[in-house]
């Protein structure tokens, strides 16, 4: 294993109880992730990306497994003793407002982050937030204003700036283009890879659209109903996917004539995805799957190894 490892998740799982049944929302994931790397993570709504970048932050508790973040053990520390790696490890959501106090200016609202951490001093922190706008490219009057009196791709740049306020080692990216118009999916995409250029971070970015995860990932995890299917390096898994599940998602993406459309993608996967409440038995994929056979139908495909850096959870993988 390469010793910049940053990141290791290990077999982790995540059941919710709903309605008095199981909900296995991860089940048995594990990834490694090097400083400087993207890990991106596709799959439709209800996969549980969320949930595992929930999990990696400790924001939610796995329920077996291990999660190593720079070379401690996090899966069992305390929640008191996690307050310093708090700082090392951020989150940037889809809807940045939704994290940002409406009746906060957005320089107080940056600067918060860092009061929290009892960082540096009033003045101080004041310096930090003009840089950091200057450095997701607002202009330094954004300070005053308020959320509802910013665009949805500026509130971004307000939701990375915080972020980055705390020197994070790395940061989790949900879904953070998907309610931005294509245009400026591509200028917050840009600025994400600039700043990790030139502050060695390391992303999680999690989208249900594989043409946005393709654009800036090193490696790409795709999950269905809780577990990974196929993962492998950006470039093997667009030319050589597979698993019939992340075939079909690419095929959706290349019959979209702009590939950072996201609003009709997926729509060419026959069938819902099954209730996690129920999931099918064998394969969870093989009621939607085209080559979906017998033994797919009732036994569990395990992992198949395509090359050192390539697998795929699918029988007809030899
Ligand atoms: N707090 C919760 N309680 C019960 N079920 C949950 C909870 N959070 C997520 N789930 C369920 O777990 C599954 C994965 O959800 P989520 O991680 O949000 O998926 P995604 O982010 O891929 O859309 C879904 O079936 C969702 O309904
Ligand atoms: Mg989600």
């Amino acid at each position: 294993m390469p010793n910049n490892v940053l990141l290791e998740v290990e077999n982790i799982s995540k059941i919710f109880r709903v309605q008095g049944k199981k909900l296995h929302a991860i089940e048995n994931v594990s990834f490694t992730l090097e400083a400087g790397k993207t890990l991106g993570l596709v799959g439709e709504s209800g996969s549980g990306k969320s949930t595992l970048g929930r999990l990696v932050l400790r924001l939610l508790d796995s329920d077996k497994g291990k999660i190593t973040f720079d070379g401690t053990n996090i899966s069992k520390v305390r929640k008191k003793a996690l307050r310093p790696l708090r700082r090392d490890m951020q989150i940037i959501f889809q809807d940045p407002s939704a994290s940002l106090n409406p009746r906060m200016t957005v320089g107080d609202a940056i600067e918060d982050a860092m009061a929290i951490h009892k960082i540096g001093t009033k003045a101080s922190r004041q310096e930090r937030v003009s840089e950091l706008l200057k450095r997701v490219g607002l202009p330094d009057e954004v300070k005053y204003a308020y959320p509802h009196e910013l665009s949805g791709g500026q509130l971004q740049r307000v939701g990375i700036a915080r972020a980055l306020s705390l020197n994070p080692k790395l940061i989790i990216c949900d879904e953070p283009v998907s309610a931005l118009d294509v245009s400026i999916q591509v200028q917050i995409i840009q600025l994400l890879l600039d700043l990790q250029k030139e502050f060695n971070l390391t992303y999680i970015f999690i989208s249900h659209n594989l043409a946005v995860v393709e654009y800036l990932s090193d490696e790409i995890a795709v999950l269905y109903l809780g577990e990974v299917v196929e993962q492998a390096p950006a470039d093997e898994l667009f030319h050589k996917p597979m698993h019939p599940y992340t075939q079909v998602l690419l095929q959706s993406i290349l019959k979209v004539p702009d590939r950072m459309e996201n609003k009709q993608e997926l729509l060419f996967i026959q069938g819902e995805v099954p209730s996690p409440l129920n999931p099918p038995n064998g394969c969870t994929f093989h009621p939607r799957c085209a080559y979906a056979t017998d033994e797919c139908k009732s036994v569990k495909p395990g992992r198949k190894e395509v090359s050192e850096s390539h697998f795929a959870a699918c029988h007809l993988v030899k």
